[in-house]
């Protein structure tokens, strides 16, 4: 993706291009059992996540320091009254603060001191059954995070369902995809959804700015309201937002529920974007009915996103350069004035300004 810096900034953003100092999603609640740890990779860069029996969400770099075994394959223990993570090759002892509490095969006179040697720690965050992480642009820094960690308003304690994805495609191309405004009638046009013979139709929708994004104003549904009205029981408001790194969320309200669609979008690798979409929602009870459904809905959706995603890679193998038009385009220039402003904020060590003016935007779809 086309990024006009010509010298490499020195914070907020990684050689791949990911932004650093943010939040990310790491892995759903019910992904990280009590006593258990997985491996996931993060900006290129392997992760162990896990719960200790206690109920603690922690992260660690995914490398034993002595001689780079994955702790993830190793396994939880109590050391004098506290969890720690084992490593499964001579059992080096981590907290979940990163520091080493034992190395078993020291003697009594032995002056090495464990506590000298650190894992990298990642700061947790744990809401709503979503466990995001805070990846630092300096692996060593202790210094509290840059932003506090997502907060997408009052959320029931577990989502109703969760689906995932895995695009082969560089964050910012998925970020781009999925916001696309004017795919949706030639991509999901399904019977069930947008079938061609709905024809396109004049959108015009206010977008302003919110923390370090956007939003499309509440608005009342263009299309599907029926299906809306059927599911919620009438005069149903939506509002579309995105912020920084990767989190795009779409509420659907009325007086009496609310629903919201939460989609992070995790770097996993250069080409590799893991996609996790929460759905939760209060007081529209039919919803309980309809999540078989809806998750198969959500499913196709993304499938058919990512197919456009290994489409697009076709011409990306050949060609860098895209032609981007207004008015659909525009929340693909704006993602990357805000990654640019991040990156600027960060390392002139100020504030985010958001660089996004209110504007209302056009378009047939
Ligand atoms: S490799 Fe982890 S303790 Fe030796
Ligand atoms: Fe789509």
């Amino acid at each position: 993706m086309a990024d006009t810096q010509s010298s490499p900034p020195k914070t907020g953003i990684n050689a791949e291009g990911f932004l650093t100092d943010s939040w990310y999603l790491a892995a759903t609640s019910a992904e990280l059992k009590a006593g258990q740890q997985q491996r996931v990779m993060m900006l290129g860069e392997p992760v162990v996540v896990g719960r200790t029996p206690a109920g603690e969400a922690f992260a660690l770099r995914d490398i034993c320091p002595h001689r780079l075994v994955p702790l993830s394959a190793g396994q939880q223990v109590e050391t004098a009254g506290e969890w720690t993570l084992q490593c499964p090759y001579h059992g080096w002892r981590f907290g979940t603060d990163g520091g080493c509490r034992l190395m078993p095969s020291l003697t009594g006179d032995s002056p090495y001191d464990p506590s000298k040697v650190k894992v990298r720690r990642y700061p947790v965050h744990e809401a709503n059954g979503a466990v995001y992480i805070y990846v630092a642009h300096d692996a060593r820094s202790i210094a509290p995070p840059a932003v506090p960690p997502p907060d997408f308003g009052p959320l029931p304690e577990k989502p109703g369902f969760v689906i995932h994805d895995v695009f082969n495609a560089h964050m910012d191309d998925a970020v781009v995809g999925l916001m696309d405004p004017a795919h949706v009638p030639f991509v999901h046009n399904q019977w069930w959804w947008r079938p061609p013979s709905a024809g396109l139709k004049l959108k015009e929708k206010p977008f302003v700015p919110i923390t370090r994004g956007w939003a499309i104003d509440r608005h009342a549904p263009s299309s599907n309201s029926k299906l809306y009205r059927w599911v919620f029981g009438g005069d149903v408001m939506t509002e579309i937002c995105f912020q920084l790194p990767g989190y795009r969320w779409e509420i659907i309200s009325n007086a009496t529920a609310r629903l919201l669609t939460l989609t992070c979008l995790t770097p996993e690798a250069p080409k590799r974007t893991r996609i996790t979409q929460f759905t939760w929602w209060t007081g529209a009870p039919l919803l309980k009915l309809a999540v078989p459904v809806a998750k198969r809905m959500g499913k196709t959706f993304l499938a058919q996103d990512g197919r456009m995603v290994d489409l697009q890679n076709e011409g990306m193998a050949h060609q860098k350069a895209m032609l981007w038009i207004d008015d659909i385009d525009v929340q693909a220039k704006w993602y990357q004035m805000l990654k640019r402003e991040w990156t600027a904020a960060r390392c002139e060590d100020r504030d985010f300004a958001n660089p996004i003016e209110p504007r209302i935007l056009k378009w047939m779809s």
